[in-house]
């Protein structure tokens, strides 16, 4: 089995008979993740509506090819080309997962698309339409699953559930032009922490990845094709490869996760973080009621000891 620019995979058996459920699996890091979890033993049900990057159209080969591919090369996939962003549609990829295969261990939100515009300009479709994909889509997909589980449980089964979001650095760290896209980012690693939180105890663990790649999504973005061939020329490496993004969620999927739950995990080439969350910074206290006037003064001086917020790699704006 190949990565999908024909590198070797090493096959495995950390997910060996596990139950996948991949939204948006037709292209890019979805496509790697399809591939990988198959390559792996996994059972993957390849979802994908053959979007274009801004949400438009449907393609309903997508899918179909990313299955046949794993097929051909030994490994077990169908293809389902529902639109996750329903309610309904998202119904149908998880069940038409359960039914393909028996029943569903990872869910892996993935799909996404993109209505960059400065806030400005931006309209009611752009936002609504992006909130619908990945935050929408996201949750409706991981509700419908948590009903099977919670059924399973019901029924005296152990469940090793496992669900994995697509949050970004735009969301985590904030992106100029992309404010419906990284909300709905931030929003989906807001929901990561609770989702963990809530359903622990039915033997489903939460976590998301903040991923980079080049993939037609970011093939757009000054500089990434570029850096990328030089990386590639260089050392022979490239950061880039949206197959550096799926041994990380494949592990995530496995039972082998269990212990880690609740997590962001920024995720580039050679490079895996584990993005910090919110924290209470400095404080500052009164027995008395504030007075807001004062507040010229003390916020400042307060905004002073605390951490600034990121810029775009992570780091701590200077
Ligand atoms: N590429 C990056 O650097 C990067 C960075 C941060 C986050 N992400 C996230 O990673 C995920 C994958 O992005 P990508 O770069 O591979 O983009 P991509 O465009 O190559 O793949 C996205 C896939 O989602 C599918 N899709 C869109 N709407 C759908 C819907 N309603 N139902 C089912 N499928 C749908 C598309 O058809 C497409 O195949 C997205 O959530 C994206 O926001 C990507």
């Amino acid at each position: 089995m190949t990565t999908a620019d024909g590198s070797p995979l090493v096959p495995g058996t950390l997910c060996a008979d596990r139950i996948v459920l991949i939204t948006g699996a037709g292209r890019g890091i979805g496509h790697e993740h399809a591939l990988q979890f198959a390559a792996q033993g996994a059972k993957v049900m390849v979802n994908d509506l053959g979007a274009g990057v801004d949400g438009s159209g449907a393609d309903r080969s997508a899918a179909q090819l990313v299955a046949d591919e794993i097929n051909a090369s030994g490994g077990t996939a169908q293809a389902n080309t529902d639109d996750v962003s329903t309610w309904a549609g998202a119904q149908r990829a998880v069940a038409s997962t359960i039914e393909a295969f028996g029943g569903l261990d990872v869910v892996a939100n993935n799909a996404g698309i993109l209505r960059d515009r400065m806030f400005v300009n931006m309209t009611e479709a752009e936002w609504d339409d992006v909130i619908a994909v990945h935050l929408k889509g996201s949750f409706a997909v991981t509700r419908h699953a948590v009903d099977y589980w919670r059924a399973q449980v019901k029924a005296g089964e152990v469940v090793q559930g496992r669900v994995i979001m697509t949050s970004s650095p735009s969301g985590l760290f904030g992106n100029v032009g992309q404010a419906n896209y990284g909300a709905a980012k931030a929003a989906l690693a807001g929901l990561t922490i609770i989702l963990a939180d809530e359903l622990g105890r039915l033997g489903v663990t939460v976590n998301a990845i903040a991923p980079v790649a080049l993939t037609r999504m970011t093939e757009g973005l000054p500089g990434f094709v570029d850096a990328a061939k030089k990386a590639l020329e260089e050392t022979g490496f490239n950061p880039f490869d949206p197959a550096h993004i799926a041994p990380l969620v494949v592990w995530l999927g496995s039972t082998a996760s269990a212990a880690i739950t609740g997590r962001v995990f920024t995720v580039m080439g050679g490079e895996i973080g584990v993005a910090e969350p919110w924290v209470k910074g400095p404080t500052m206290t009164s027995t008395e009621p504030w007075n807001p006037a004062a507040f010229t003064e003390q916020i400042p001086a307060l905004v002073g000891q605390a951490r600034g917020n990121s810029d775009m790699s992570g780091r701590t704006r200077t």
